[in-house]
């Protein structure tokens, strides 16, 4: 725990108008909301299956077995007037490179979209990389994901020019932006 709230819950990092933490069982809702609202071009293990699964119960078990790290991974993030949770902004590690250049990643709500919050968070995100020593950081963005590119490109983000070329659910473009 690294600064505790008011009321002595966990905040990972703060901004203007949001605060990032860890994700309550009671919010496994939320979760599932933006599987639901996921565009049908993202690939179907991402996506709710024929039998409604991951269920609500299924991804409370997620949140409540969610290993306690010192690496910041996908806290949620809500909003501090509000105290809704918005979607969720952090690091994961990197699939393809090495271990000290995690990925960055992010996903909101729809109904919260266009409100500078993914930009927002991501950059309190870059701060807590930066400050952890990290040097470089990752992005992949299928090519047809034009929000997820404008907040990368906003926060610094390059394109490397390595593509996975994906003719069903659209390319992926890997970026990457040194700290
Ligand atoms: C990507 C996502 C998190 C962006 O959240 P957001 O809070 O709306 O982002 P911001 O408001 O901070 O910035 C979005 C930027 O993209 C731009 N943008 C949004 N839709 C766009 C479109 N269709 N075409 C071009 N630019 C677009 C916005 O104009 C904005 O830039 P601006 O501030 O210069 O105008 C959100 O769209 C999302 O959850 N998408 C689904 C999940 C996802 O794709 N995650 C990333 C996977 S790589």
């Amino acid at each position: 725990m690294e600064s505790p709230s008011a009321h002595g819950r966990e905040i990972l990092l703060e901004t203007d108008r949001l605060v990032l933490r860890p994700w309550r069982v009671s919010e496994a809702a939320v979760q599932r909301e933006m599987w639901t609202e996921r565009d049908p071009r993202v690939p179907p293990h991402r996506r709710i299956d024929a039998a409604g699964r991951p269920t609500v119960e299924e991804i409370e078990g997620w949140i409540r077995s969610a290993p306690r790290s010192d690496s910041l991974g996908l806290p949620a993030v809500e909003r501090k007037g509000a105290g809704d949770v918005v979607g969720y902004c952090g690091l994961i590690a990197n699939r393809q490179g090495p271990d000290d250049e995690p990925e960055l990643a992010f996903e909101l709500l729809r109904r919260f979209w266009g409100q500078g919050y993914a930009t927002e968070a991501a950059q309190a995100v870059l701060g807590r990389a930066r400050t952890s020593g990290y040097r470089r950081l990752w992005a992949t963005v299928r090519d047809w994901n034009a929000a997820s590119r404008g907040v990368l490109a906003k926060l610094g983000f390059v394109e490397t020019g390595r593509i996975e070329p994906d003719e069903v659910h659209g390319d992926s473009l890997y970026l990457m932006k040194r700290l």
